[in-house]
């Protein structure tokens, strides 16, 4: 089927790319030229393993291509995805302008029935403002679905979300809407579930602060374990193994972080209360979140006494292991809150260290070209995001290069009784000292 996606950033590259891998033909949009430009010369503007081989397969079998023009989208497509960003106001709740502005673009180029899908992440009714919208602005009077097909793809391994859904939301009023939709998706072989278009878009922020509260359920118990002498590995693979829980999303550390968890709370939260249904149930989240940070630099300034001139490395930048961003990144607080009480930090990150330095984001720190490197000379060493890479780093040479071999394991990623017989100090997350 010819699909259109606007906005070519993470989710519509993604979805466009897994889009053409299936067999439809897409055409994604941008109103940044340079983008466009770059993503027809080949280059792929983010990371994300598998992304580039999709977009270079599905370019070359003319399934995949590119414009600046959402008239042309529109004209060559049967159903039209909105992917453009929904980004947060300092209020938490969410800016929908981008939204508003491609439904007017959409509504002044359409001239026959198309199905527009909203893929963004978008508070409850939106839906329906995006549909009161083309129809104001639609001098055709063309007819037209507006449909809710929330993503539900995490960055590292976007692409096999994408291809290997879990299932697939579909929030549709219309027979005809949900029939196309419905083929759209068939190659993916995932359950379907369709709604409304309401209960569509709920879904999105449900899921995520659900997700997001299991983690922070799993930090306030390290918090409960510390103090008591427990141990939180062994205490989430105890509850986690019952089906009802889960394992999964029970891994205590840092807190999350990222452009999604942080911003769909706050959203939800805003969104909770302007429907005069107060969520106060997930502001306990947020703050348990930040808490968890706080609690990790309570702990190395009481190991180290005074932060201020203390040489400490950082072993990741990024949000989270095996993708370069670097946005809302718990790492990257950190790493602010050791530069503000005067020590001196060195980081290194696989990743995330060409845009933390390209936008600034931990001025002060000093960036190494090695785990080994930072940890030179260093008096404590702080693991902020558990990239593989740093397990096959030689841990008995980091020892010895440390001036003072104090570990803080922010992820729980090695091993404490192993890194003790290297000769470290080691401090886990909700572990014994
Ligand atoms: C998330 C959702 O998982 C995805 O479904 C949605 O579409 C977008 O938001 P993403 O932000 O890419 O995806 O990352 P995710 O893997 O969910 O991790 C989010 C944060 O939670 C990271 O900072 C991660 O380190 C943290 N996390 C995750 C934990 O602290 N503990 C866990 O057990 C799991």
């Amino acid at each position: 089927m010819e699909l259109c996606i606007i906005g070519s950033g993470y989710v519509g590259l993604t979805t466009g790319a897994c889009f053409a891998e299936v067999g439809h033909k897409v055409i994604c949009v941008d109103n940044d030229q340079r983008k466009i430009d770059a993503l027809r010369a080949g280059k792929v503007p983010i990371y994300e393993p598998g992304l580039e081989d999709l977009v270079h397969r599905n370019v070359s079998a003319q399934r995949l291509s590119f414009n600046n023009s959402i008239e042309y989208g529109v004209d060559n497509a049967k159903i039209v995805f909105i992917a453009v960003p929904t980004p947060p106001q300092p209020d938490g709740s969410v800016d929908l302008t981008y939204i508003e502005r491609v439904a007017r673009e959409i509504a002044a180029v359409l001239k026959e029935y198309r199905v527009v899908v909203d893929k963004s992440t978008v508070p409850v009714k939106t839906g329906e403002k995006v549909a009161d919208t083309i129809k104001r602005y639609n001098k055709a009077s063309a007819d037209f679905d507006v449909v809710s097909n929330p993503e539900f793809l995490r960055e590292g391994c976007a692409v096999d979300d994408l291809m290997n859904p879990d299932r697939i939301v579909i929030g549709s009023n219309s027979d005809r809407a949900t029939a196309l939709m419905k083929q759209v998706y068939e190659p993916f072989l995932a359950p379907v579930i369709v709604t409304d278009i309401n209960s569509a878009e709920l879904i999105k922020h449900a899921a995520n602060s659900f997700l997001a509260l299991k983690i922070s359920y799993a930090n306030a118990l390290s918090a409960i374990c510390e103090a008591s002498g427990a141990d939180i590995e062994r205490v989430v693979d105890g509850i986690g193994s019952d089906k009802r829980i889960g394992r999964h999303f029970l891994n205590a550390g840092l807190g999350y972080g990222g452009s999604c968890f942080p911003k769909d709370l706050a959203a939800f939260i805003a969104i909770a209360e302007d429907i005069g249904v107060p969520f106060n149930l997930l502001k306990e989240v947020q703050q348990i979140n930040t808490a968890q940070r706080e609690r990790f630099v309570k702990r190395v300034r009481d190991a180290l006494w005074v932060l201020k001139e203390k040489r400490i490395a950082v072993w990741g930048l990024t949000f989270k292991p095996d993708t370069d961003d670097v946005r809302s990144s718990v790492a990257v607080d950190l790493v602010n809150d050791f530069i503000r009480e005067g020590a001196e930090v060195t980081v290194y990150d696989p990743k995330g260290m060409d845009k933390a330095a390209e936008f600034n984001l931990v001025p002060g720190a000093k960036f190494a070209d090695s785990p080994l490197a930072a940890a030179m000379g260093a008096e404590a060493l702080i693991l902020a995001t558990e990239w593989k890479e740093f397990l096959n780093v030689d841990m008995e040479e980091v020892c010895k290069v440390m001036h003072t071999p104090m570990l803080f394991d922010g992820r729980n990623l090695f091993d404490p009784q192993t890194m003790r017989q290297f000769g470290f100090q080691y401090y886990g997350i909700g572990r014994k000292v």
